[in-house]
């Protein structure tokens, strides 16, 4: 159990990666705060109380500081620490250049540039209390090279690869690790709507060497390491897990 003891606070985790990871640390050991703007994150929370550990949930958007401030007081009131922050909640809105509109350009880096670097900003002061953290950070290849119709997307991805960079340049001395994952592509909700197409599934499958997707459990194993004593040497790192998507 590589976090027994820990707490951590997982946003997004009502499906995909996010509950991955949150059932993994619960694997683990640690207790975790499960929120997301939906409401399906009390079925994670409810899973985690089933293996044993303590979670609690809570409905948040990650774009307004009001409900990030909520997020990290109902874990100070419900577990009195916070060991480890996993930005993960995310979106996936594609369109070509001349047609992205200022609400897509706005929801996409609200929720994954703004809600980052905010969500980590707030939770920090405990962390920096205790003397030792790990925040994880999810990227995603897009945020190394250009995809299909995916301009906001890969701005934000890329944005949050050299955010967890500055980060743990700023934060390393104070013993704080801030890494990333960069997922390839992954079977989740917010692959679905491709995934289920084959032309535009093969577009994912074709460039990606192993030639299979990555099950959400295989991104939750990078984060459990990530988020582990083991990684204190670790810092301003994206750990690719994309079945040798950048090796092209
Ligand atoms: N699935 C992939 O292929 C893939 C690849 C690379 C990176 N990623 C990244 O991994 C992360 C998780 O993605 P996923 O594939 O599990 O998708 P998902 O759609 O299954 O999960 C994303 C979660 O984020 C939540 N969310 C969205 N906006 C939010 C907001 N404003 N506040 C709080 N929660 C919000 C959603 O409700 C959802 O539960 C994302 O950051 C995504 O960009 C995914």
């Amino acid at each position: 159990m590589k976090l027994q003891g820990k707490v951590a606070i997982v946003t997004g985790c009502a499906t995909g990666i996010g509950r991955a990871i949150a059932l993994r640390f619960a694997q683990e050991g640690a207790d975790v705060f499960c929120c997301d703007i939906s409401d399906v994150v009390k079925n994670t929370a409810e899973e985690i109380q089933k293996m044993g550990r303590k979670s609690a949930w809570q409905i948040i958007d990650v774009t307004k500081l009001s409900d990030i401030d909520k997020m990290v007081a109902s874990t100070i009131d419900n577990f009195g620490r916070i060991d480890i922050l996993v930005n993960n909640a995310g979106v996936y809105i594609k369109a070509p250049i001349l047609e992205l509109t200022e609400a897509q350009w706005d929801t996409m880096t609200d929720v994954m540039l703004k809600g980052t670097f905010f969500c980590t900003q707030r939770a920090l002061p405990y962390m920096l209390k205790q003397g030792k953290g790990k925040v994880i950070n999810l990227a995603s290849t897009f945020g190394a090279v250009g995809f299909y119709e995916a301009t906001a997307y890969c701005a934000a991805k890329g944005g949050i690869i050299n955010m967890t960079r500055q980060m743990a340049f700023d934060l390393a001395p104070k013993k704080i690790n801030v890494n990333a994952i960069g997922p390839g592509p992954t079977d989740t909700p917010l692959m679905r709507p491709d995934l289920d197409k084959p032309e535009r599934a093969r577009l994912y499958l074709d460039r990606t060497p192993y030639g299979r997707v990555a099950q959400p459990e295989e991104i939750a194993a990078a984060a459990a390491y990530l988020a582990s004593d083991e990684a204190d040497f670790v810092n301003g790192h994206t750990l690719f897990v994309d079945g040798g998507w950048l090796t092209q």
